[in-house]
């Protein structure tokens, strides 16, 4: 138990921290789901088998009750079923013929346009337009994709992030029909970020 998380992440990173038998007590019993977790690898072979869509749902609900900044649940997760959209995606994503192969393929979504629809339903001007709602849908995108491939690990399932669809997030948007991302993000003006004025040390 103990010695294969310390043999995981002693292959992985090549010393492991000073955990003993003595730690064990206070860890719940949760080492080997440690190990297991330490011991992952994206997987881009899959098996000719079709993935429960039902399981995959459960997979979806426990990544979407990780964190969520403000409790604004600024991300969403498109299950690509469609067999023609499943291969126009492949065509946005070359170089990564894994893709082609999978069972089941995901696109996880950051909503920058949530918060600006809470804003919108009770009249108030939208005041946020700055960098921070899309880094905060970012984020919240990134934490529920690592709680689905978690989640996916946990029930034997494989899993491969594919960034390279980014490079085409319009044509992907347009192919899902979800909200235009330039109407989404009018624009990113530099924060206002208020910086001190530095007394300057020579005097002048
Ligand atoms: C945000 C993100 C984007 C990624 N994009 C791709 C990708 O486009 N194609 C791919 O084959 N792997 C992709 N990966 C997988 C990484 O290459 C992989 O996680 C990394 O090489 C470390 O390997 P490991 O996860 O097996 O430890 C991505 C991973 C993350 C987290």
């Amino acid at each position: 138990m103990l010695d294969r998380l310390l043999t995981v992440l002693k292959a992985r990173f090549g010393s492991a921290p000073a955990l003993t038998e003595a730690h064990l007590k206070d860890m719940k019993g949760g080492v080997d789901v440690l190990a297991d977790m330490a011991n992952r690898r994206v997987m881009r072979r899959y098996l000719d088998k079709p993935v429960d869509p039902v399981l995959l749902d459960t997979l979806c609900a426990v990544a979407l009750s990780a964190p969520s900044k403000s409790d604004l649940q600024q991300a969403d997760i498109v299950v690509v079923t469609d067999k023609a959209q499943r291969a126009v995606l492949d065509e946005l994503a070359p170089g990564n013929p894994w893709m082609k192969a999978a069972p089941a393929i995901l696109v996880f979504c950051g909503n920058n346009r949530r918060q600006r629809l809470a804003f919108d339903w009770r009249s108030r001007p939208y005041v946020n337009d700055h960098l921070d709602p899309f880094f905060n849908a970012s984020v919240d995108a990134a934490i529920v994709l690592a709680t689905f491939v978690a989640a996916a690990d946990r029930v034997g399932l494989g899993t491969c992030p594919i960034s390279t669809l980014r490079n085409n997030a319009g044509k992907v948007s347009d192919l899902l029909g979800l909200p235009n991302p330039s109407a989404l993000i009018p624009s990113i003006p530099v924060p206002h970020i208020p910086l001190p004025s530095i007394p300057n040390p020579f005097g002048r």
